[in-house]
Parts: C-alpha cells; sequence; structure tokens
C-alpha cells in the first residue's frame, strides 16, 4: 500500500497483547512479514483486510497454533518464546477463542463441547461442569435444552453462539473471534455483535475480532486494524479509516467490490464516512 505514514491514532491504555515484527510462512510463501500489533486492555480490535491476507493465521499464530519465522509476541507482558509449558497453559486459560469454522467436535454435545477447555484445565465435579456450561449459555442467550443438541443440530447462529459460549468457558480476558457474524442474515448478525458488546461491557473483555462486516466496525470495534501487503498498515477508528486518502483503504472500503459497496447490497443498512455511529447503537 501506501508510501504515506500509516494511520496511528493513540489510545491510551495496558498494551495486553503487543507484537513486533512477525514473519509467518509456509514454504516460501510469506503470508505476514514485519507485522507489528497492539492490543490494549478492554477495547473491541477489528480486524480487516482482502480474504487470504493473512487475518486468520495471525490469530492462530498469537494463539501459538502456527509457528513463526521471526519476531516477537508478548502476551500480559511476557515473551510467549521464554514461557514455561506450565505458563502456556496459565495464558491458555486467559484467552478463548471463536475459530472461523466454528470448530465445535461433531460427536460431542452442546453441553459438553462447552465443558471441553473446563475438563482441560480445571477439575470440578460433573454437576459443578454441567452448571458451568448452563451459565455459559444462558450468557450467550440459548435455551437450556440446546445443551442436549449435536453440532449438526444448530442453525448457523446457534453454532457461532456456543463457539462463543466455549469462548467464555474459563472466564477469559481477551476473547479472539475469528468472522463471528459471517454467514448470518443481516437481523442475526446484528444480535451477535449486541451480544458481544454487551458481554465486552458486562465482562470487562478485550475482544480481538477478525471480520469483514463493516457494521461490525461500526457497531462494537473502538479501533480497527487492517492487514495489507503482509503488514499492518493502519489501526485506528473506523471513522478515520474511511476518510483515509490511502489507495489501499480506498480501494478496500469504497471500491468496485468494497466493503461499503457490499455492505449497501445487504440489508443491514449501509453506513457512510460521515455516519459516526456510537459505539451499541441498536439498527
Ligand atoms: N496451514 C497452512 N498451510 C499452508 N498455507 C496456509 C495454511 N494456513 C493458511 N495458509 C495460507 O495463508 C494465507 C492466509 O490465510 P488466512 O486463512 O489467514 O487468510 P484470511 O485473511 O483469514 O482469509 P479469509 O478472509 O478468507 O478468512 C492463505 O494464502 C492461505 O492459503
Ligand atoms: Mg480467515
Amino acid at each position: 500500500m501506501s508510501d504515506g505514514a500509516p494511520i496511528a491514532s493513540p489510545r491510551p491504555g495496558e498494551v495486553i497483547i503487543s507484537v513486533r515484527g512477525l514473519k509467518v510462512g509456509f514454504g516460501d510463501h510469506l503470508v505476514m512479514d514485519g507485522l507489528d500489533l497492539d492490543l490494549y486492555r478492554g477495547e473491541v480490535l477489528g480486524f480487516v483486510g482482502a480474504s487470504g491476507a493473512g487475518k486468520s493465521v495471525l490469530t492462530r499464530t498469537i494463539l501459538g497454533l502456527i509457528h513463526k519465522q521471526a519476531g516477537t509476541i508478548e502476551v500480559f507482558g511476557h515473551n510467549i518464546d521464554k514461557l514455561t509449558p506450565r505458563e502456556h497453559l496459565e495464558v491458555g486459560e486467559r484467552w478463548g477463542v471463536l475459530f472461523q469454522e466454528g470448530a465445535l467436535f461433531s460427536s460431542l454435545t452442546v453441553r459438553q463441547n462447552i465443558q471441553a477447555p473446563m475438563r482441560e484445565h480445571l477439575h470440578l465435579s460433573q454437576s459443578t461442569l454441567d452448571g458451568l456450561a448452563a451459565q455459559k449459555l444462558a450468557l450467550v442467550g440459548l435455551p437450556p435444552d440446546t445443551a442436549d443438541k449435536l453440532p449438526s443440530e444448530l442453525s448457523g447462529g446457534m453454532t457461532k453462539r456456543v463457539s462463543l459460549a466455549r469462548a467464555l468457558a474459563l472466564d477469559p480476558e481477551i476473547v479472539f473471534l475469528d468472522e463471528p457474524t459471517s454467514g448470518l442474515d443481516p437481523i442475526s448478525a446484528g444480535d451477535f455483535d449486541d451480544l458481544i458488546g454487551t458481554l465486552q461491557k458486562t465482562l470487562g473483555l478485550t475482544v480481538f475480532m477478525v471480520t469483514h462486516d463493516l457494521d461490525s466496525l461500526f457497531a462494537i470495534c473502538d479501533r480497527v486494524a487492517v492487514l495489507g501487503h503482509k503488514k499492518v498498515i493502519a489501526a485506528g477508528p473506523i471513522t478515520e479509516l474511511l476518510v483515509s486518502d490511502d489507495p489501499w483503504l480506498k480501494s478496500y472500503f469504497h471500491g468496485k467490490r468494497g466493503v461499503i459497496r457490499l455492505s449497501a447490497g445487504a440489508e443491514r443498512p449501509a453506513m457512510t464516512a460521515g455516519d459516526d455511529r456510537s459505539k451499541n447503537v441498536g439498527r
């Protein structure tokens, strides 16, 4: 992209994930090269970029699921390369993940899926686990009888909610959401945004959300980081990014197949750069 200076609105607060000089690739295919990113405690950070740019790979690399070739990742102030296995496990208890593909275990019930991270990290009785699973289901707005269903019996929106319930299983400080509203109808997507916004506030979560959904960027994201050319090329409030002169950002948001035009074709109302919707405004 741009030869100009990246947008980087300063935001006070504790950095709880700091990525510097990240390089990740597969064989001779370099996906990220020199990527820097900060995640601040308590924020909802939207993460956007073209399909295949590396958003899911970055998420998985931060989670330690993909090997990095270079760079540092600090989580809660600790370099993840220097953590002992026990510290790794402890960090794993402080974040939860909703993977892009949902990734529920197909042979387990919803209740067992939600309990899977609890079984891995906690030593609790079955009745306590059942109580906790019921709480998490209620938290994401699903009726109690969902607990006995198999993933194949759920709608797309229910699957997202169950995946979110599982991401919240260990009462994490950070949740990673990889395209949580993709495939949902506009109303369900809006409801899901509201749910994330409410949970973020009530639970004090920090949210890292990969999305192509402009409405989500407006409705719940404090900042948006843009992945392009193997780096984060801009980070700031969506209203700033939308009025940027940067050619890459202009093309991404306003181009022929840009996010704004795609959004205009959907039922969720399209917004313009001047539309300064505040957080969690209903639609
Ligand atoms: N395990 C893997 N092995 C080899 N290549 C991979 C692997 N995982 C991802 N890639 C490649 O890395 C690149 C980035 O993929 P990634 O899934 O991160 O894209 P994305 O930005 O999340 O796209 P989308 O918006 O479509 O989800 C792609 O070229 C993909 O083919
Ligand atoms: Mg992806």
